[in-house]
């Protein structure tokens, strides 16, 4: 559908060119509002009214089919990362950089917008992974931002995936900032290319590049942002791995996608399913994993 289709049959939502002339969703609500392209399924803004913006988007990101949004919200599926057999294929699966087609449009009855985008496996896709799926992206917006990723098996035989919701945080300085949640928890470091694991002790403090998918967690994760005086609260429902990530100054060097100067800005915080934590679904169900990104104040709610 053009834009102008689009526009006519979903007038609850904006829609427009937006960079590189891919086609962007904007949603306004009370309390809030966000932009999604539809390449991906790609959340690239969410902001509470009276607030900065939450979600961070590189300046350096390419718009342009066929390559991935650097910053907001990349929809990671049927894998997460690297393949772990064939590492060509796309990193982060076969999703976030295909046109997902807009579902439904809806203004709910609290204020709150609400819009589902959806995409299937194509015969590009069972090439590659070779099983049928629905997804549905169900993007709530209001004071507060809730993903909903569905995952649909429509055949008969059971199949495997990993997934993440891998969101970009915009802070004042990742070198400041603490990440709760995960005290005591087991994680993966990726950065040392051992299967063994670790033990977080404390909140996460990052002090250097940061690769961890902690495992068997259904932890709310809180960012604590002195400088910007605000709590990043990130929950979730039907996910039991947190993955965190920051590039910091080599790696960001190495992504063409990446200012090189943009490392402290951001920190990913991933709402997933990986590694031991994939799911398996059998043929016919579906699971959905959920996550509910709001703001508090610091002197409202104290120490985390
Ligand atoms: C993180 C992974 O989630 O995403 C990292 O844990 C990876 O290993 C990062 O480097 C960015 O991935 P990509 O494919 O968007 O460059």
């Amino acid at each position: 559908m053009d834009i102008a289709a689009l526009q006519q049959t979903f007038p609850t939502a904006e829609f427009s060119a937006g960079e590189g002339e891919l086609t962007r969703m904007t949603l306004r609500a009370d309390g809030g509002w966000a932009e999604v392209y539809l390449h991906g399924a790609h959340v690239t803004h969410f902001q509470p009214d009276g607030e900065e913006p939450v979600i961070w988007m590189s300046g350096c990101s390419r718009f342009e089919t066929g390559a991935p949004i650097r910053g907001g919200v990349p929809v990671c599926f049927p894998w997460f990362g690297s393949h772990p057999n064939e590492p060509d294929l796309p990193s982060h699966g076969l999703v976030r950089q295909q046109p997902w087609n807009v579902r439904s449009v809806a203004e709910l009855e609290d204020g709150a917008v609400r819009a589902e985008l959806e995409i299937n496996s194509t015969h590009e896709t069972l090439e590659v992974w070779p099983h049928s799926f629905n997804l549905v992206l169900t993007v709530t917006v209001c004071e507060q931002l809730t993903l909903a990723l569905q995952v649909r098996n429509p055949a008969d035989t059971p199949f495997t995936y990993t997934e993440a919701l891998h969101t970009y945080y915009a802070v004042s300085d990742i070198r400041t900032v603490e990440l709760h949640g995960l005290d005591g928890t087991e994680y993966v470091d990726k950065l040392l290319e051992t299967e063994s694991t670790m033990n977080q002790c404390g909140p996460v403090r990052f002090t250097a590049e940061t690769d961890r998918p902690y495992l068997d967690t259904t932890s709310d994760c809180l960012i604590e942002d002195i400088d910007l005086n605000r709590l990043i609260r990130i929950r979730k429902r039907g996910s039991n791995t947190t993955v965190v990530w920051n590039p910091w100054v080599s790696k960001a060097r190495r992504m063409e996608d990446f200012c090189d100067d943009e490392w402290p800005a951001m920190l990913c915080v991933e709402t997933a399913n990986v590694l031991r934590n994939a799911v398996s679904l059998a043929g016919g169900h579906t699971h959905t994993m959920e996550t509910i990104i709001s703001i508090e104040r610091l002197e409202a709610s104290g120490t985390p």
